[in-house]
């Protein structure tokens, strides 16, 4: 039996860092995707085969030996394994079209797609109880996720996430194109929030002006999303790059590309942790074709998304 799941990949549209602080963040899935296609082997072992990597362990290999970015598939299939005492193996196919280590969520869409193609080796599952597991196998390579990426890569749109409340899904459809681009810089999210931590210790009052800033900014965002206001929504991007600069996570190249960017753009800024990883330019049917170009022209990787509204799906 072969079964078969696809996730997509995320964006941070509005409020990063500040989120860490309780202000809500809103993210949004994108029509790049993670395909993970699962099978049930007579050896005895979990056999893994993707783009971006290979992994091969006997099932009774301990977690604590691995030290590979594919370790959550390992969790997900060990844990059906036991949980339905099977002595044979599973191999694990992972195509990804997400860029990883640049914040484009690659690991959770992995990580979900993962969890639902492996668990219907073996039962029908909810999205939630799938959500749960993905959460679980991320954890094995980034202990403190807040889960959520995974979320919104399970239910796919457009989320709101606060620190204390949880997560609810925006209601909204705009329609608008994101250009991605990459600065392919690699960034270590835990690095650069310890950065921030530093920064908002020094500078107290300045962050909590920031944080009320943003609050405003992020409850704006909501009604123009609903509006499909892009002109007011570009705007609040330009000035939420603008914390972001003060906070200390932008750098020379991220602040050429965004300046390419917004030439054309309704408005751009990073997303993310930042400190590399890649920003993002909001734009329509009218200018995105101008900003690809323009991004291209000065050599910078760049692509088009849309929101995707479907998250999760099995086949
Ligand atoms: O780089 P990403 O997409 O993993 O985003 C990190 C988001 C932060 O707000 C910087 C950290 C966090 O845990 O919310």
């Amino acid at each position: 039996m072969i079964s078969k799941a696809s996730a997509p990949g995320k964006v941070i549209l509005f409020g990063e860092h500040f989120v860490v602080y309780g202000i809500k963040a809103i993210l949004c899935a994108i029509d790049k995707r993670v395909t993970v296609t699962a099978e049930k082997i007579p050896e005895n072992k979990i056999i893994i085969k993707s783009n971006i990597g290979e992994l091969e362990v006997s099932l009774n290999k301990s977690m604590n030996e691995i030290s590979s970015p594919l370790k959550p598939f390992v969790y997900l299939a060990n844990k059906m394994i036991k949980k339905y005492n099977q002595s044979e193996g599973i191999k694990i196919y992972v195509k990804s079209e997400i860029p990883s280590g640049v914040g484009l969520g690659s690991s959770s869409a992995c990580c979900v797609a993962g969890a639902a193609a492996i668990s219907k080796l073996f039962e029908k599952t909810s999205k939630e109880k799938i959500l749960e597991l993905a959460i679980e196998a991320e954890r094995t390579i980034f202990q403190n996720t807040s889960g959520a990426d995974c979320t919104v890569c399970t239910f796919g749109g457009l989320m709101e996430y606060d620190k204390e409340k949880g997560f609810s899904q925006i209601k909204s459809e705009p329609n608008f194109h994101l250009v991605i681009a990459n600065s392919n810089i690699e960034h270590s999210t835990e690095v650069v929030v310890s950065n921030v931590k530093q920064f908002k210790e020094k500078n107290e009052e300045k962050f909590s002006i920031m944080c009320q800033k943003e609050l405003e900014l992020v409850n704006r965002v909501k009604i123009m999303l609903k509006n499909n206001d892009l002109q007011g929504l570009g705007k609040c991007m330009k000035d939420n790059q603008k914390f972001l600069e003060i906070i200390g996570i932008s750098n020379e190249k991220l602040r050429k590309m965004i300046e390419k960017a917004e030439n054309s753009s309704f408005g751009a800024k990073i997303t993310g942790a930042g400190g590399g990883g890649c920003i993002i330019a909001l734009s329509d049917e009218s200018n995105l074709e101008k900003i690809i170009s323009e991004l291209k022209m000065n050599d910078y990787e760049c692509f088009s998304v849309k929101i995707d509204f479907k998250g999760l799906d099995t086949f």
